[in-house]
């Protein structure tokens, strides 16, 4: 279907309560499951949801307060969940093979014993997580820390977590998942095609998610500045003021955008490159107490590695089989297999390569359990995309970066890293390691 652009409100996405709290803890309960959604205006959508709502509910809670979440899996398929970013037990982290039963429930635990930070949850039940992902399985878990509060940054509704995707979309209005990602050509913002937002003529903090399975977005507002305050796992040490933002999938960047000068009636459109994605409407004045201060947090230090791996992510185009295999390291992935064997508490670099030779292929990579600092891109200095605190970093052809990690917080066991364009995980680029005492 072909529909005028800025037709729909952008909504946000509703705030689950907790079912219940006690001793310290809140408890929320999900239903997965299948549901309708109006993507597109005329249209009804069949989607899988967190709760029935297609951008699931944000889970809202703040450092150091525990969570447990319920989940109860009413698909006809297994599935699980992962809290992507958050630094949690191997039991708890939705481990690719550790699976949620069709009718069975399963709690989940988070600690939140991490600084304030933008997550998300979504599906990561192996070979289907992608199409999981892509048809709905997707949701913000928002961390709070009462340590930044003295930062006075937009807060309250001025603080708007913004879910950015694509899709496609066949006649009736349903989701095509099967065929090229890259002919997925419609960009849905918190669940609608390229909504409008309503703002008033101040500072916004929006967090900015990559949701897409498979993209690379060049996000800009026409030139209007952007001050990037925080990227995956928290707050950057200083702001860091630019015109475009490059997020590959899983990547989130907090920006806030300063309307004050923009008289009312006047509009700002975020676009993709030249794509427009979503549109600011100016309406309203409102006062504005917030601030963007000369400095936020510091990141804390980098102890002395004692480990240095190198690790590679490219296709195997060689096979029989119709698809190429993901590899890591030249392996597909294999549960049964640990690749990287890793001291509780060590702190080590790892040096990431995208060595694919077919010219243009790009990934990303994700490590789980904990956060990694990018030292070093392609032998020279980060970008500016790969700042702060990141779970996430781009590869583009012929791409490296080294980084180091700290693998704390006294947890063991299994844990995956992964190309998170989904597609290319469910193919196989994918590796296990194991936390050891
Ligand atoms: Cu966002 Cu292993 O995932
Ligand atoms: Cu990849």
């Amino acid at each position: 279907p072909k529909v005028a652009p800025f037709t729909e409100l952008m909504p946000i996405p509703p705030v689950l309560q907790p079912s219940s709290s006690a001793n310290g803890v809140d408890t929320y309960r999900i239903d997965i499951r299948d549901a309708t959604a109006q993507l597109i205006p005329g249209f009804t959508t069949p989607v899988l949801t967190y709760a029935g709502s297609f951008v699931g509910p944000t889970i809202r809670t703040r450092t150091g307060r525990r969570v447990k979440v319920v989940y109860t899996n009413r698909l006809a398929a297994p599935a699980n969940v992962h809290l992507h970013g958050g630094h949690v037990a191997a039991v708890n982290d939705g481990h690719p093979m550790d699976l949620i039963q069709p009718g069975q429930a399963r709690t989940y635990e988070y600690p939140n014993a991490q600084q304030g930070a933008t997550l998300w949850y979504h599906d990561h039940s192996h070979h289907t997580e992608a199409e999981h992902v892509y048809r709905g399985l997707h949701g913000f878990y928002l961390i709070d820390d009462p340590s930044e509060k003295r930062f006075a940054l937009p807060s309250g509704q001025y603080d708007v977590p913004i879910m950015l995707r694509d899709a496609a979309f066949d006649q009736n209005g349903g989701l095509i998942f099967f065929g090229d990602p890259a002919e997925r050509t419609n960009f849905l913002v918190n669940g609608k095609l390229q909504p409008y937002f309503p703002v008033a003529a101040r500072k916004y903090r929006f967090r900015i998610l990559n949701a897409a399975n498979e993209r690379v977005f060049r996000l800009n507002l026409g030139g209007h500045q952007i001050t990037q305050i925080a990227s995956d796992g928290g707050l950057l040490p200083e702001p860091v003021r630019m015109t475009e933002i490059v997020l590959s999938s899983a990547e989130r960047a907090e920006i806030v955008v300063d309307f004050s000068r923009l008289p009312i009636g006047s509009q700002l459109v975020l676009h993709n490159g030249t794509i427009p994605v979503m549109r600011f409407d100016v309406v309203r004045n409102a006062s504005d107490y917030s601030l963007v201060p000369h400095t936020l947090r510091p990141l804390p230090a980098l102890p002395p590695a004692s480990v240095t791996r190198d690790i590679t992510m490219s296709f195997d185009l060689s096979g029989p089989g119709p698809l190429p295999v993901g590899l890591v390291n030249g392996r597909p992935y294999d549960p049964n297999r640990v690749d990287a064997q890793i001291r509780s508490g060590a702190t080590e670099i790892w040096n990431v390569s995208n060595v694919d030779t077919l010219p243009g292929v790009i990934h990303n990579f994700h490590l789980h359990m904990t956060h990694f600092r990018v030292l070093e891109r392609d032998g020279g200095p980060p970008l500016p995309e790969d700042e702060g605190l990141k779970d996430t970093v781009f590869l583009p052809f012929g791409g490296r970066v080294k980084i180091q990690a700290t693998f704390g917080g006294g947890f063991t066991g299994r844990y995956v890293y992964h190309c998170h364009f989904l597609e290319h995980s469910s193919l196989g680029m994918m590796a296990e390691m194991e936390i050891i005492p």
